[in-house]
């Protein structure tokens, strides 16, 4: 087991470490991309293999301080760019890289600073950015329309209660400003059912909703693996770790969809799309989960789903459909610029 990454005030324990580095080879060498660099734990690994280079993204300035403890220890072989992984195709200039890697969502580093807002047991403000964001979560709560807030908790957080939660949103808005996380929770608990049989704390889908929203994390995941593929050599990987179902509905889309192994619909139709087109080799969708043991060390890992993809030797065609597949979260991720 992978002991975990220490900074002065958190820490974040890597996810499926060993599962990551099996797939990646680094004994090898190459290039590789950590896009969410977080507490490094994963780059930190990459480069104790000596023939590495390591290029990490983070959109988190509060991080950079760690990145550049380990750009002193390796700093002919790393390099850290505080942006948002969706623009990852700018760093390398005409460079191919051998892997990509994608560790999605909050680090613990961010969930465990409560100023943040990202955690239901805070009292601080509303803000919810993982930083390079143009809004946060209390101009949301305060601007957006009823039907607005529905839709964001509804389909970003997968909500049942999503209409009770908006109209109470607004209701409790026109008499006072929300602007505290304890205020929203509040809002949320009265508004749920009250069978408190949930397995999960009644804030959690919303919290969600809104953090997604935020951070415009649906766009960013399509950009990202998108961009990410454009710059891989062929045979070269791109893997993702993700954490809820959305995300896992969109990666597992672009694996298959746009692999060799594209689902024939019919036996008397073939596939439409000519072989040389497709972006990666076979893919044999398959889902790597983290074993009992690292969920027993790492609760948060219980729900992490690792998939990757082999690039193939066919040029890059830019996949409109995976655009168009998610069109429903792309335009909701809109009503902001
Ligand atoms: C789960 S943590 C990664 C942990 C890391 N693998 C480790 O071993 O410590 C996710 C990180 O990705 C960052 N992140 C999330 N979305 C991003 C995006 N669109 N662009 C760049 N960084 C992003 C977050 O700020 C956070 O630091």
């Amino acid at each position: 087991m992978n002991p975990p990454i220490s900074s002065p005030e958190f820490s974040h324990f890597p996810v499926m470490m060993d599962e990551v580095i099996n797939i990646c080879s680094p004994d090898k060498g190459g290039t590789y991309i950590d896009c969410t660099f977080g507490g490094g734990g994963y780059s930190k690994k990459l480069l104790n293999f000596s023939k590495t280079e390591v290029i990490a993204l983070d959109r988190d300035e509060l991080i950079i301080n760690i990145s550049k403890k380990l750009y002193k220890k390796y700093p002919k072989r790393f390099s850290f760019h505080n942006l948002r992984f969706s623009e990852v195709h700018t760093i390398v200039g005409n460079k191919l890289v051998d892997t990509v890697i994608f560790d999605l969502g909050l680090s613990s580093i961010q969930l465990n600073n409560l100023e943040r807002g990202f955690s239901f047991n805070s009292k601080a403000s509303l803000d919810m950015s993982m930083g390079l964001s143009t809004t946060s979560a209390e101009e949301v709560v305060n601007n957006f329309s009823e039907q607005e807030l529905r839709s964001i908790i509804k389909i970003l957080g997968e909500e049942k209660e999503a209409s009770r939660i908006a109209k109470n949103i607004i209701k409790t808005r026109s008499i006072k400003k929300i602007t505290k996380v304890d205020q929203l929770v509040e809002i949320i608990k009265k508004s749920k059912k009250k069978n408190y049989k949930y397995k999960i704390n009644p804030s959690t889908k919303t919290f969600q909703a809104l953090r997604i929203f935020v951070n415009k994390e649906i766009t960013e995941l399509i950009t990202g693996i998108i961009n990410a593929t454009k710059i891989l050599k062929p045979g070269g990987k791109i893997l993702i770790v993700s954490f809820h179902s959305i995300e896992d509905k969109i990666v597992k889309y672009f694996f298959s969809n746009f692999s060799s192994s594209q689902s024939n619909p019919s036996r008397y139709f073939p596939v439409d799309k000519p072989s040389n087109t497709f972006l990666f080799d076979k893919y044999k969708n398959r889902i790597l989960r983290p074993s009992n043991l690292e969920i027993i060390k790492n609760p948060p890992s219980r729900s992490a789903k690792l998939r990757y993809a082999v690039r193939s030797k066919n040029k890059f065609i830019y996949p409109t459909g995976l655009l168009q597949k998610f069109k429903k979260y792309l335009d909701l991720e809109s009503l902001y610029v």
